[in-house]
C-alpha cells in the first residue's frame, strides 16, 4: 500500500460532473497524482473532451451522464467497468442549483435539485459499492456545500440536498467500513466556478467580507482534500465531513 500524501499511482477513480469548475480540478488532480479516471459532463461534451486530450497518463474515459435518470446512471456504471475492469475510488461532485425564496419556489424546482444532487449521488453510490464489496476496497468522497450546515436564504431546496448528502455519507461509512470501503465529505465553502460567477460583484464582495481568510477559495483547494481522501494516506478516515471554506462557518 502506498501511503505517500495523496499517491493515486495504479488506482481508478469515478468522478461525475468533471468538466467544468470543482470536477475538472479534481480530474486534473487525479491524473496528476497517477490515477487513470473515468469522468462525466452532462451537457458540456467539447469541455470534456478538451480536458481528456491534456490529461496527463493514459486510458481515461469520459461518459455522459444525466445523473437524475437511474437507467442512465446504470448504463455508465457498466460502460466504466467495461472500460476499466475495476474502480477504487468514486467521486459523487456533480451537482445543480435552482435558487428561490420558499414560497416562490416551484415544486419541480424543488425536486429536480434533491433529484440530481441527493438521488442521484445514492444511485452512483449504489452502484459502485456493489462492485466494490466484491473488491474488498475502495473510497467515497461526496461533495456537500456549506449551505448544507449553515442554511441559505433562496437555497432551501439545495441546502436540503446538501445536508442529505452527508447524513446518506455517514450511513454508508456505517455500512461499508467492514468491507474496506471508505465515504466521507467534503463541504466546500465559496469556490470560483460557474456556478458562484453567477452572483453579482455586490454579493461577492458582502461574501469575501464574511470569509475569515479574506476570499473565495479555488477549486483546486477542494481537489487536493478529494485526493487526499481517496488515497490510502486518509485509510484510518471514515463517515467524516471536511469544510473547506477560509473559515466561513466555524461550529
Ligand atoms: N462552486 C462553489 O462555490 C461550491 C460551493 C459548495 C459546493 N459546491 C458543490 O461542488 C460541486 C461542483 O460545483 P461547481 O461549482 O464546480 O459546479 P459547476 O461549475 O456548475 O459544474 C457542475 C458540473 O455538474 C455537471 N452536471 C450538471 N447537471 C448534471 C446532471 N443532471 N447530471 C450529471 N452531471 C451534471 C455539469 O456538467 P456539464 O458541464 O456537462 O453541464 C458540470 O460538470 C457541486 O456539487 C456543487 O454543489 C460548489
Amino acid at each position: 500500500m502506498n501511503t505517500s500524501f495523496g499517491n493515486l499511482t495504479g488506482k481508478k477513480i469515478f468522478i461525475t460532473g468533471g468538466s467544468r469548475g470543482i470536477g475538472a480540478a479534481i480530474v486534473q488532480k487525479c491524473a496528476e497524482l497517477g490515477a487513470t479516471v473515468a469522468f462525466t459532463y452532462s451537457s458540456q461534451q467539447a469541455a470534456a473532451e478538451n480536458i481528456l486530450k491534456n490529461l496527463p497518463g493514459s486510458g481515461h474515459t469520459i461518459h455522459q451522464l444525466n445523473i437524475s435518470n437511474s437507467e442512465n446512471v446504470d448504463q455508465v456504471f457498466d460502460d466504466v467497468i467495461k472500460a476499466h475492469t475495476e474502480i477504487f475510488g468514486v467521486v459523487n461532485n456533480a451537482g445543480i442549483t435552482k435558487d428561490q425564496l420558499l414560497l416562490r419556489m416551484k415544486n419541480e424546482d424543488f425536486q429536480s435539485v434533491i433529484d440530481a444532487n441527493l438521488t442521484g449521488t445514492f444511485y452512483v453510490t449504489k452502484n459502485f459499492a456493489k462492485h466494490m464489496l466484491k473488491n474488498r476496497k475502495g473510497s467515497f468522497v461526496n461533495i456537500s456545500s456549506v449551505i448544507g450546515a449553515m442554511g441559505n436564504a433562496g437555497q432551501s431546496n439545495y441546502a436540503a440536498s446538501k445536508a442529505g448528502i452527508e447524513g446518506f455519507t455517514r450511513s454508508v461509512a456505517l455500512e461499508l467500513s467492514s468491507r474496506n470501503i471508505r465515504a466521507n465529505v467534503i463541504a466546500p465553502g465559496y469556490i470560483k466556478s460557474d456556478m458562484t460567477n453567477a452572483l453579482s460583484a455586490d454579493q461577492l464582495k458582502k461574501l469575501s467580507d464574511k470569509i475569515p481568510i479574506g476570499k473565495a477559495g479555488e477549486a483546486e483547494d477542494i481537489a487536493n482534500a478529494v485526493v487526499f481522501l481517496l488515497s490510502d494516506a486518509a485509510s484510518y478516515i471514515t463517515g467524516q465531513t471536511l469544510h473547506i471554506n477560509g473559515g466561513l462557518y466555524l461550529s
